[in-house]
């Protein structure tokens, strides 16, 4: 029996999850609302409201999975302690690892220190039915964009990535143009619902191999508005369920192209997406039609596990448990972290 109390702290978003025998019994998650009126996460104020929320979090973790558990359990029962411990935001990185680290010391457990990227593409391990091994995992969120190929839970190769902005900005950067609220991304997923995604057509970079750039298509969205607003000021008023649906169109089509190409070589079959941005339902529709086409298997995490959250960290973390990959008291977070 593995019992494992995992804590992700990376950006903006505080979580807690146990997990036993790699069940996920609890997943809380504490959004931060404080960021809004700035437009994008303040790293200060990110730090000073995980300071807030942790123990809140942590401990309504431990109690909802004791209602589910079939034995009485309070917090003395977890074997292991994990966190996120790259990359993030470092004042973000250091509340979550300054817990797990005190919590493992005061109960004499083991540390699990866990890599925030490796955990979104193994969310995909959390809930039935899982992706058998080999997988490809098209990871799209706020700060990264990947193609990373799963050979095991410990075999994890990045094939492709951005070479500059992630889909995640790429959604909330051009959302920012459009006149609309940080994040973005979920709010152009809504508006290009009753838009026409060929209304407008914006630049698709040609990058080599299976790699990616985003910074083009929000140059191009801000020279056709700076164009069309001078003709006509209320132009993304009166057009902004269709410049919705089409930025999604195109950010979808540059990531689709390449999980194809991906798929072409390597000849995996199984093809997962992770991240915030495989919330988006745009891009979860058109991967399973290009599942059904081309004979993938695809797989998409439930919506609460494809945003950042700690059951992600919770499911590597039991992983890590099984080959006794522990962390010294010693460890500290790192903001960039190599794979
Ligand atoms: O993985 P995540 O929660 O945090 C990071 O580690 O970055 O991803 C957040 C990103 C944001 O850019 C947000 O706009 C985007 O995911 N996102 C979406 C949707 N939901 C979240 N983008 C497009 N459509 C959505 N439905
Ligand atoms: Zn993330």
């Amino acid at each position: 029996m593995a019992t494992i109390l995992a804590i992700e702290s990376s950006c903006d978003e505080t979580s807690a999850s146990v997990c036993v025998d790699g069940r996920i019994l609890s997943n809380f998650i504490a959004n931060q609302t404080v960021h809004e009126k700035y437009g994008g996460v303040v790293p200060e104020l990110a730090s000073r409201a995980h300071m807030q929320n942790i123990v809140p979090v942590v401990d309504a973790a431990i109690k909802k999975a004791a209602e589910i558990h079939d034995s009485p359990f309070t917090i003395h029962d977890i074997d292991a302690v994990a966190f996120t411990q790259a990359p993030g935001l470092i004042g973000s990185l250091l509340v979550g690892t300054q817990f797990a680290k005190s919590l493992a010391l005061a109960l004499d457990k083991p540390l699990i220190a866990v890599h925030h990227m490796q955990a979104h593409v193994l969310a995909n391990l959390i809930a039935d039915p899982k992706p058998g091994f080999p997988f490809l995992c098209l990871t799209v969120s706020g700060g990264h964009t990947q193609i990373v190929l799963a050979n095991s839970p410990y075999d994890l190769k990045v094939i492709g990535e951005t070479i500059d902005d992630a889909a995640g900005e790429a959604f909330d950067k051009s959302a920012k143009l459009l006149g609309l609220p940080y994040p973005g991304g979920p709010l152009i997923d809504k508006y290009a619902q009753q838009g026409n995604p060929l209304a407008f057509k914006f630049a698709e970079p040609q990058i080599p191999e299976l790699n990616f750039s985003f910074s083009g298509l929000k140059t191009s969205v801000l020279y056709f508005l700076q164009a069309q607003q001078k003709e006509d000021a209320s132009f993304i008023e009166k057009n902004l369920n269709d410049l919705c649906a089409s930025v999604q169109y195109t950010i979808i089509n540059i990531l689709i192209k390449k999980l194809k190409k991906a798929v072409k070589q390597t000849g995996v079959k199984n093809v997962c997406i992770a991240g915030g941005v495989s919330a988006n339902s745009g891009l979860r529709k058109e991967l399973k039609e290009n599942g059904d086409k081309n004979g993938w298997s695809t797989f998409i995490p439930a919506f609460e596990y494809c945003t950042d959250n700690a059951a992600m960290i919770a499911i590597t973390a039991y992983y890590k448990y099984l080959n006794k990959e522990f962390a010294a008291l010693d460890i500290s977070p790192t903001a960039r972290a190599e794979w």
